[in-house]
C-alpha cells in the first residue's frame, strides 16, 4: 500500500474509472498549501489521474522546519510563496481552470494567543485568494475549499428524555469535577453521542474554528454570487503519512506517535474516553477528488469523515501495540480550554455524492507506524502543553 515517499495509490471511488480524470477533461490545477501532508498526497492523484498541477506553499517553518519536504511530486510546479501576497497568487492563478484551497495555519490551542498570525493566514488569505481570483480574464471551473470539523464545536447529541441535542460547550466548573460527558442542557442528564450532521447549528471554539468558518463561507458565499461552482468539505481528523511528527500543534494521532517513537508515554487529556471521527488521508483524498467532478456537490458543504467514533485512550493503546512498546498513560486529569467532548461525522450526504471511505483504522496506523520508522520526530508535546498552561488554557480538576 504505501512506497518510501508515504505515498499510495487510492482506490477509484463510484463511477470513476481508474486512471480517468473525473470531469473526463484534465485540468489545470492550483493547489494552496500543496506542499504539506493532505496537500502533498492530493496533488500526487491528481498528477497520476492526468492534470497538470501547481501549488503555492509558504512551507512554514513549524512543520518542515526550514526544509523542502523529500516527498514533492516531481511533475508538479511548485511557488514558495504566502497565500497573503496578491503577487505571488496572481502568479500562481496563471492559466489555471481550477483550485484546492488547502493553505492555514491549523493549531488550535496556538491559535488562541496568535490570533493575528491565524486570522491573517486563514481568513485574510482566503479573502486575497478571492479578490485575485475576480481579477483573472479566465473563470475557474471549480473551487474546493478545506473546511474543518472544528465550526461545530461540540457534535451532536442525543438525551434519553429530551432528544436529538446540539449543546454548547461543557461547563468549567463540571470539568473542574472531572464530570467530563456532556449533559442534556435541558433535564441535566447524561447526553450520548450521535452523528454529526451539516445541519448542526456552528458553535466555533476557537480563533481556528472561527477562521475555518471564514474560509468555508467566504468561498460558498463568493462562489454564490459570481456563479463558480464551489464546494466545502469539512474536515475530520485527518492522520497519515507525512503528517509533521515534530508539530506539537498537529493532531493527537501523530502527537502520540511522536512520543512513543521517543519512548516517552502519550500524555492523556480528560479521562481518554473523548471521541473522534479519525479519516485516513488516502480516504480524505478521495473524496476532495470526488468534489472537483460533482456538479451535483456544487454550493454547498459536506462532512469529510468516516461516521466511525474512536477514543483518546484507544489511539494511544493501538499505536502501543504496533509499535511494540510498553508504556504507561499519562492521564493528566487536565484539560484543555475550547476541547470538545465528542464528534463524529454523519456521512450519509457525502455517501449520496459517491463517497465510500475504506481504511480501517488499525491498518492506517500501521501504515503510519511503517512510515514514521524511517522520519525523526522531535517531541515537543510538553513544551507546547507548558506554552498552553501559561497562558491558562490548562486546567486541571479539583
Ligand atoms: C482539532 C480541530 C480539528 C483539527 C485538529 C488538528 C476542534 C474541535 N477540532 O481537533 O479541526 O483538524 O485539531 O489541528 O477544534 N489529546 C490528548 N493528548 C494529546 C493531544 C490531544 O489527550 O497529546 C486529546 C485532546 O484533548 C482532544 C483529543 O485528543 O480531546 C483530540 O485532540 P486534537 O488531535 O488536538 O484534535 P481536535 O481538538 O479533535
Amino acid at each position: 500500500m504505501g512506497d518510501c515517499r508515504g505515498g499510495f495509490q487510492t482506490r477509484p471511488y463510484k463511477g470513476q474509472p481508474q486512471g480517468v480524470a473525473p470531469t473526463g477533461v484534465n485540468m489545470k490545477i492550483l493547489v494552496t498549501g500543496g506542499a504539506g501532508f493532505i496537500g502533498s498526497h492530493l496533488v500526487d492523484e491528481l498528477v497520476r489521474l492526468g492534470h497538470k498541477v501547481r501549488v503555492l506553499d509558504s512551507l512554514e517553518e513549524q512543520v518542515h522546519q526550514g526544509r523542502k519536504p523529500e516527498y514533492l511530486n516531481p511533475e508538479t510546479e511548485y511557488l514558495w510563496g504566502d497565500v497573503c501576497h496578491s503577487q505571488k497568487i496572481t502568479q500562481a492563478l496563471k492559466g489555471i481552470d481550477a483550485v484546492y484551497h488547502l493553505a492555514a495555519q491549523v493549531g488550535v490551542g496556538q491559535s488562541m494567543y496568535e490570533l493575528q498570525r491565524y486570522v491573517r493566514d486563514n481568513s485574510l488569505g482566503t479573502a486575497v485568494l478571492l479578490e485575485t481570483l475576480l481579477k483573472q480574464k479566465k473563470k475557474i471551473r471549480k473551487l474546493v475549499v478545506a473546511s474543518s470539523m472544528s465550526i461545530y464545536g461540540e457534535g451532536m447529541y442525543g438525551c434519553k428524555t429530551c432528544g436529538p441535542i446540539t449543546p454548547k460547550e461543557r461547563s468549567l466548573d463540571q470539568l473542574r469535577r472531572a464530570d467530563w460527558e456532556m449533559r442534556c442542557p435541558q433535564c441535566g442528564k447524561r447526553a450520548a453521542p450521535a452523528p454529526t450532521s451539516e445541519e448542526k447549528p456552528l458553535y466555533c471554539s476557537s480563533v481556528y474554528a472561527i477562521t475555518k468558518k471564514d474560509q468555508e463561507e467566504l468561498c460558498l458565499v463568493w462562489g454564490k454570487s459570481y456563479q463558480i461552482p464551489t464546494v466545502a468539505l469539512r474536515f475530520f481528523n485527518v492522520y497519515g503519512t507525512r503528517q509533521s511528527l515534530s508539530n506539537p500543534y498537529t493532531g493527537v494521532a501523530a502527537i502520540f506517535a511522536s512520543r512513543i517513537k521517543n519512548n516517552r508515554p502519550p500524555i492523556i487529556f480528560e479521562d481518554g474516553l473523548q471521541t473522534r471521527d479519525f479519516i485516513h488521508v488516502s480516504d480524505l483524498v478521495q473524496g476532495l477528488v470526488l468534489a472537483l467532478g460533482n456538479e451535483k456537490m456544487n454550493g454547498d458543504a459536506f462532512n469529510l469523515g468516516t461516521g466511525e467514533p474512536i477514543a483518546v485512550m484507544d489511539i494511544a493503546k493501538i499505536l502501543l501495540k504496533i509499535y511494540h512498546r510498553e508504556l504507561p498513560l499519562k492521564i493528566m486529569n487536565q484539560f484543555r480550554a475550547g476541547d470538545i467532548r465528542h464528534c463524529f461525522a454523519d456521512v450519509t450526504k457525502i455517501r449520496r455524492a459517491g463517497f465510500v471511505p475504506g481504511v480501517r483504522f488499525e491498518e492506517g496506523m500501521r501504515q503510519l507506524v511503517e512510515w514514521s520508522h524511517g522520519i525523526k520526530a522531535k517531541d515537543k508535546v510538553e513544551r507546547s502543553t507548558q506554552e498552553l498552561q501559561k497562558r491558562n488554557l490548562v486546567f486541571t480538576t479539583v
